[in-house]
C-alpha cells in the first residue's frame, strides 16, 4: 500500500466514508449555492477525503470554488461551524472561506479553490520539511481565542486522568488532523492546510504529536517520526511526561476509530498509535532528536 497516495480503494467505504454524490444535493440547495457561484457548469468530485457528504470543485464560467457539504442532521455537521469559525484565523495558511449556505437540511461551505496534491509523508520525501514548517507557522499564530473546542474536552473520552487534562491545556490553535490529504502541496512548494473540521485550542506540542502517528503509518520508525516532529519548536519545548501521556491518549483514540470504522487504513493507524505509545513507554533515548 502507498499510504501517501490516500488511495480510497484501500478503504472499506461502508465502514468509513460519508461521501455521496453531487446528485444527492437537493435542487433547492443547488439553487442557493448558485446564488453564490453563478450557474454551475461542471462538478468535479474531490478524489481524497471521506468526512463530508459532498466535496467537489464546482465550475462556473472562469471561476472555481471548492464546495464541501454535510446534511445538517448528521452529528458531524457541527464540524462545518468549526471550519467557518476558524477560517478568519488561518487564511494565511489555507483557503479562504467564501460563503456558507445553510438551507433545506444541508450545511455547505464554499472555499477558494487551491491547486495542489496531497503531501507525501514517506521517508525521504521533500514534503516533510514543508509540513514541519507550516506546523511551526501555525504554532506561532496568535489565535488562542478561536471559538473552537478545547483539547481537554476533545480528548476527554480517551483520558480520565486530571493531571493529563491539565497537560493538554494551552492557548495554541491546533489543526489536529494531519492526514496527508489535508496538506495541499503546490507547485511553488508551499503547503496549504485544508479541512479544519477538528481545529482545537490546546497545548502547542499537540499538533506535532498528532503528526507522529501519521508518520509511523507512512512507514517511519517511531524514532524517525519523532525526529521530524522535533523540527517543530513546540515539540522540543514539550515535557517528556506530556508526550508520554498523550501517546497513550492517541493510542486509545485510534483504537476507538478502528473499532468503529473498521478498515485497512484505520487498522494501520491504530497499529501506528500503539507502536508510538510502546516506544515512549520503553523510554526515549536521550539525544534521540540530535
Ligand atoms: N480549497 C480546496 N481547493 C482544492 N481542493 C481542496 C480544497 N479543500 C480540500 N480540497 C481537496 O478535497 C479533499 C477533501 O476535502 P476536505 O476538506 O479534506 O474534506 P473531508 O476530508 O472532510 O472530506 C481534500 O483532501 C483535498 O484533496
Ligand atoms: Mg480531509
Amino acid at each position: 500500500m502507498n499510504p501517501a497516495a490516500g488511495n480510497l480503494a484501500d478503504l472499506s467505504p461502508s465502514a468509513v466514508s460519508l461521501r455521496g454524490s453531487w446528485d444527492d444535493v437537493p435542487a433547492a440547495v443547488i439553487t442557493a449555492i448558485e446564488t453564490r457561484t453563478g450557474p454551475i457548469e461542471q462538478v468535479q468530485p474531490a478524489q481524497a477525503g471521506y468526512s463530508s457528504h459532498v466535496a467537489a470543485t464546482v465550475y462556473s464560467g472562469h471561476r472555481r470554488v471548492f464546495v464541501k457539504g454535510l446534511r445538517s442532521e448528521h452529528p458531524a455537521a457541527s464540524t462545518q461551524g468549526c471550519e467557518a469559525a476558524v477560517n478568519p484565523y488561518v487564511v494565511s495558511l489555507g483557503p479562504r472561506l467564501l460563503w456558507r449556505v445553510e438551507t433545506d437540511g444541508w450545511d455547505v461551505l464554499g472555499f477558494e479553490h487551491l491547486e495542489g496534491r496531497s503531501a507525501d509523508y514517506r521517508q525521504g520525501s521533500e514534503d516533510l520539511t514543508l509540513v514541519a514548517d507550516v506546523m511551526t507557522q501555525l504554532g506561532a499564530l496568535a489565535a488562542g481565542d478561536a471559538p473552537v473546542s478545547r483539547a481537554e474536552q476533545r480528548w476527554a473520552a480517551q483520558n480520565q486522568d486530571a493531571s493529563v487534562v491539565e497537560l493538554l491545556h494551552g492557548d495554541t490553535l491546533l489543526h489536529t488532523d494531519w492526514h496527508h490529504t489535508n496538506m495541499l502541496v503546490t507547485s511553488e512548494r508551499t503547503v496549504s492546510l485544508v479541512d479544519w473540521a477538528t481545529a482545537t485550542v490546546g497545548a502547542a506540542w499537540i499538533d506535532p504529536a498528532c503528526w507522529v502517528v501519521w508518520l509511523i503509518y507512512a512507514g517511519h520508525s517511531p524514532r524517525s517520526a519523532e525526529q521530524w516532529a522535533a523540527r517543530v519548536p513546540a515539540w522540543r519545548a514539550a515535557g517528556r511526561h506530556a508526550l508520554d501521556a498523550f501517546s497513550e491518549v492517541l493510542a486509545v483514540y485510534w483504537r476507538h476509530i478502528a473499532e468503529h470504522h473498521p478498515n485497512r487504513m484505520t487498522g494501520e493507524l491504530r497499529d501506528a498509535g500503539a507502536q508510538w505509545a510502546a516506544y515512549r513507554r520503553s523510554g526515549v533515548p536521550v539525544g534521540a532528536y540530535g
